[in-house]
């Protein structure tokens, strides 16, 4: 056997998932390795794994097998299997795909070059999912960007909240936070190569906290660099926004006004067991504070329905708090137990039907306000920047707003990556329709 020199990765899950990619992707790079256009073309296939939800893990069992097609045609490939996943199931992986030659979880990256050594070496599969050191952030790594306008900047990793349901938190170890000069450092490197928005990540992104810098403080630290143009952050935990927070997101020029605010559920008996931290009063309260310091701000959320015990009386709590909100848009998702959460111990008491109930109708719900959003836009003179050309072929330009929406308009190709002034002037119920308003 010998180095693989091109590789190609595919990513599953969330943002943090895909900005750990492109880490991989600068260690690999820096190396001497070179991308490859498609899995069939790269002698080194890295899948880089979600373990949320079962169906996730299911879906790269699947894409496995058709790896293993892709392999045994080859010259020359070695897979390997990374992220959440990996870390959850370690050498298990092996027992159902023997054909994978290498597993490593989300500390062990910098493991990455030395154990394509070993296997050169001739040595067998390697694993290096074991340890997670509950310190490693990466920071002096650079990542290697897809997207020229808008870059990912991970300021935590991993998470202590312990949600019930939630697997991360043994998957990616606990919260460590990146040192705020560090995170300065990078962000004015990220501005001075281009990008135009900075999208700061962590699982719970504003707990952040380095020595006396708060998240609040950063945000404000960060605001100030030179040439940002729009700054946004994800995910944030409805027990960590602070006021301080509201105030930074009130009065920082360069904050969206967008908040990603998972609420789960809006019943406090689930809530409590779920072991979210705060109340149905609570959430709707910190909504109050941020829409009269924010006004129009744009409040996203996640909706988990059927976890154990969910009643239809503390679903209807759910779907109330709903409409009382009127979130612009929701992830919804149906519960499925993850082995070795406390909740997995638990009796998955909601029927699969019943489940699959709850979840077409927060979605058909979710449905009607997102449209009702987009329609309450029509006639606004918004900012947006054109990100590629829109797929729909007809010429447009696509375009995201502060708001995080996005905005197909008629402008010249030239325009992308710039601050624009667009006039929305209608929408297709999930997606807006603008023009150039200058
Ligand atoms: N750190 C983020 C994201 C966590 S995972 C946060 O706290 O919001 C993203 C979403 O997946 C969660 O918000 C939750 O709604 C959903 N999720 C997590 N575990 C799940 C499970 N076991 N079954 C179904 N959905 C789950
Ligand atoms: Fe999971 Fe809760 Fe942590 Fe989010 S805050 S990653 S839902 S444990
Ligand atoms: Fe999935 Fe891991 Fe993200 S489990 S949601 S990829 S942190």
């Amino acid at each position: 056997m010998r180095k693989p020199k091109s590789y190609y990765i595919e990513t599953y899950g969330c943002q943090m998932n895909f900005s750990d990619s492109e880490l991989v992707e600068g260690l690999l790079a820096g190396g001497g390795m070179r991308p490859a256009p498609s899995p069939d073309k790269a002698e080194l296939v890295l899948v880089n794994t979600c373990g949320v939800r079962e169906h996730a893990e299911q879906r790269v069992f699947g894409r496995l097998g058709a790896l293993k097609t892709i392999k045994s045609g080859a010259d020359f490939m070695l897979l390997g299997v990374i992220g959440c996943m990996a870390q959850r199931l370690g050498g298990k992986i092996l027992e159902q795909a023997p054909w994978v030659d290498l597993v490593a979880g989300p500390d062990a990256y910098r493991a990455l070059p030395q154990m394509l050594d070993e296997l050169a070496g001739g040595n067998a599969v390697q694993l290096a999912q074991l340890e997670l050191d509950g310190k490693e952030t990466y920071e002096d790594l650079r990542p290697r960007r897809a997207d020229p306008i808008s870059a990912w900047v991970p300021v935590t990793r991993g998470c202590d909240n312990f949600c019930s349901y939630c697997i991360v938190p043994y998957v990616r170890g606990r919260e460590r936070s990146v040192d705020a000069d560090t995170v300065e450092r990078w962000v004015r490197r990220e501005v001075e190569g281009g990008a135009r928005e900075i999208v700061l990540l962590g699982q719970n992104v504003n707990s952040y906290h380095d020595g006396d810098t708060d998240f609040a403080a950063l945000l404000r630290r960060l605001d100030k660099v030179e040439g940002l143009g729009w700054l946004r952050f994800v995910t944030s935990h409805p027990r960590d926004l602070s006021d301080r927070i509201i105030e930074a997101l009130a009065q920082c020029p360069t904050l969206c006004e967008h908040l990603h605010l998972p609420v789960q559920s809006g019943s406090d008996a689930v809530l409590g067991r779920m072991n979210r931290g705060y109340t149905r009063n609570y959430y709707l309260e910190r909504v109050r504070a941020l829409r009269q310091a924010v006004p129009g701000i744009s409040l996203t959320t996640d909706i988990l329905v059927g976890f154990p015990g969910e009643s239809e009386e503390d679903f209807s709590r759910s779907v109330a708090l709903m409409e009382e909100v009127r979130f612009d848009y929701a992830y919804t998702f149906r519960y499925s137990p993850r082995p070795g959460t406390r909740a997995g111990g638990w009796d998955d008491s909601v029927t699969d039907a019943e489940k699959g109930r709850r979840l077409e109708q927060v979605i058909a719900l979710q449905l009607l306000h997102t449209r009702g959003a987009l329609e309450a836009m029509t006639g606004r003179v918004i900012e947006a920047i054109p990100v590629r050309e829109a797929r729909s072929g007809d010429g447009k330009l696509q375009a995201r707003t502060r708001s995080h929406f996005n905005v197909f308009l008629s402008a010249d190709k030239s325009t992308v990556g710039k601050l624009l002034k667009v006039r929305i002037t209608g929408n297709t119920g999930m997606n807006l329709y603008g023009e150039l308003a200058e």
